[in-house]
C-alpha cells in the first residue's frame, strides 16, 4: 500500500487568542488549514489545565475541519465519548498512561472514529509497534507534552525517521504527526511526518494566522 504523505497543518488552539476563538478557527480553515488540534490537560499526567469536550461543541457547528482531541490525561478512557459525542473526529491517547491501548483503540474504532497514539520524547519509538495496525495516526511528541510556546527538540529528528519506517512496514497509510515547536523553521527537521500540529508558530505569527499557514505549507512539502 502507498505510503501516506499528504501534508497536513493542524493548529492548536492553545495558542488562540480564547476572545476570538471562532473567527481565529475561521481564518485558518480559509487558509488551508485541514484540521483543529484541541489539547486536553488534566494537571496529572502533564502539569497544567486546559480545555474540556464544551470547547469541542463549541467550534462542532463552526468549521468542517477535522476536530482531533489530544488527550494529554492519566485516565483517557473516561473521556472517549464525551468528546465524540460533543463532535471529536479522531481521539488521540498517550501510550505512557496505558499498560494496555487495544481497548481504548477499539473503543474508538466502536464509535466509528479515528484512533492516535502519542508518545513523548523520552518514550522508544518501537514501542508504538503492536498498536500501528490498529492506528490512523501516530504522534511523535517534538517537546515534552504540558505547554505551548516549548523549543523543538532536536533529537526529535532521528525519531521521527525511525516511526516513518515502522509506519512503512506494518500501516503505511497511518498518518505521522508531530506535535511542538513546530514552525517554518523546524517543519524541515521534522522529514518524515505529514501532519504538522502548529500552536504558538500560528496564533501568535507577527503576520497573522493566514500567511503563517501559507509559511509552513511551503515548509513542510519541502521537507
Ligand atoms: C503541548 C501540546 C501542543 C502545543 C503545541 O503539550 O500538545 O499541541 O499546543 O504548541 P506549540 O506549537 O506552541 O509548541
Ligand atoms: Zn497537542
Amino acid at each position: 500500500m502507498a505510503i501516506n504523505n499528504s501534508i497536513q497543518i493542524a493548529p492548536s488552539i492553545l495558542a488562540a487568542d480564547f476572545s476570538r476563538l471562532g473567527e481565529q478557527v475561521a481564518e485558518a480553515e480559509a487558509a488551508g488549514a485541514e484540521r483543529l488540534h484541541v489539547d486536553v490537560m488534566d494537571g496529572h499526567f502533564v502539569p497544567n489545565l486546559s480545555m474540556g469536550p464544551v470547547v469541542v461543541e463549541g467550534l462542532r457547528p463552526r468549521t468542517n475541519m477535522l476536530i482531533e482531541v489530544h488527550l494529554m490525561v492519566e485516565a483517557p478512557a473516561k473521556f472517549v465519548a464525551s468528546f465524540i459525542n460533543k463532535g471529536a473526529d479522531l481521539v488521540i491517547v498517550h501510550h505512557e498512561v496505558l499498560a494496555d491501548a487495544r481497548p481504548v483503540l477499539a473503543d474508538i474504532k466502536k464509535r466509528d472514529k479515528k484512533a492516535g497514539i502519542a508518545i513523548n520524547p523520552n518514550t522508544p519509538v518501537d514501542a508504538i509497534v503492536p498498536y500501528l495496525p490498529l492506528l490512523d495516526l501516530a504522534l511523535c511528541m517534538t517537546v515534552f507534552p504540558g505547554f505551548g510556546g516549548q523549543t523543538f527538540l532536536p533529537d526529535s529528528t532521528a525519531r521521527i525517521g525511525r516511526l516513518r519506517q515502522l509506519i512503512a512496514q506494518h500501516n503505511p497509510q497511518c498518518d505521522l504527526e508531530v506535535d511542538g515547536g513546530i514552525d517554518s523553521r523546524t517543519a524541515p527537521l521534522a522529514a518524515g511526518a505529514n501532519v504538522f500540529v502548529v500552536g504558538t508558530g500560528i496564533f501568535r505569527h507577527p503576520l497573522g494566522i493566514s500567511a503563517a499557514i501559507r509559511e509552513l505549507k511551503s515548509a513542510a512539502s519541502s521537507s
